[in-house]
């Protein structure tokens, strides 16, 4: 097996130029799947929220259920790195609870960093984490968490305002340590003026080709949904189709009496 990926690979790998590859997993079957096929990372992402738990959006994710999810894929996981994406109030409110917040992260679910959305409102909280020896990854352009603030899921940094405001970003959230930066949803000429800006690898989430390494959500990339994906996801596969038509051939079988034949049938 390859060695085990660590942050400090991640750097190394932005100076090869050799791009990272990045998926969510929520549960241990998919955690084990995807390292298997050999990702570099996996983030627990809390599109959680919108992808298993059925909810509108992140928001009301909470930190026991990230906990938990986490806990499984970790166990799924033998090489690529685990991050633990905090959920939407759980670095807000304090410092301390930040902290206490993040350290849960590595401390009862085995992850090695976590990721927090958003600028220069958040570096001291950054600082505090990386200080104590916790590694973090930033989420810059569209916040999914900020929903309600940006008005919708919108592509983000398409005027010079507040391109700028996201480039001062980056630079605020690379001097205060984090190890990456997941761009998500912003134009990729302001995404490739952030990646040649920062010392650390950035993550594109529909952020174009020019970044260190690309991150999609795995239900879209599987085609689990029955709805189109947004313009930057691209469908590997359609198994929304084929999964159900696996369920139709069993309730027809079971209905019919043609399943279980003897084959299946203990004497
Ligand atoms: O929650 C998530 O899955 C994410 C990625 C899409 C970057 O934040």
């Amino acid at each position: 097996m390859a060695d085990k990926i660590t942050i400090v690979k991640l750097k190394e790998m932005k100076q090869n130029k050799e791009k990272i590859t990045m998926l969510t997993a929520y549960d241990y079957m998919m955690a084990k799947m995807i390292d298997e096929a050999g990702i570099d990372v996996i983030l627990v992402g809390d599109s959680l929220g919108n992808v298993v738990l059925g909810y509108e959006n992140t928001l009301p994710v909470t930190m026991d259920e990230m906990i938990h999810h986490t806990k499984a894929v970790v166990r799924g996981t033998k090489r690529s790195l685990v991050i633990g994406d905090m959920p939407f109030m759980s670095y807000q409110v304090s410092k301390e609870d930040s902290i206490k917040n993040a350290g849960r992260f590595l401390k009862e679910a085995g992850a090695s960093g976590v990721k927090l959305e958003g600028g220069q409102e958040i570096v001291k909280t950054i600082k505090k984490m990386v200080g104590i020896g916790i590694p973090v990854m930033g989420h810059l352009g569209l916040t999914p968490q900020s929903v309600c603030q940006l008005g919708g899921y919108k592509v983000q940094g398409k005027d010079e305002k507040t391109a700028q405001r996201i480039i001062e970003d980056a630079k605020a959230l690379d001097e205060a340590g984090v190890f990456s930066i997941v761009l998500e949803c912003v134009p990729a000429e302001l995404a490739k003026e952030i990646t040649e800006a920062v010392s650390v690898p950035t993550i594109s989430c529909g952020a174009g080709v020019f970044c260190d390494g690309q991150v999609l959500v795995t239900h879209d990339i599987l085609g689990l949904f029955d709805k189109p994906p947004a313009k930057f996801v691209k469908q590997y596969v359609k198994l929304n189709g084929l999964i159900k038509d696996a369920f139709k051939e069993y309730i027809d079988e079971v209905k019919s009496g043609s399943f279980p034949t003897d084959e299946y049938s203990y004497h």
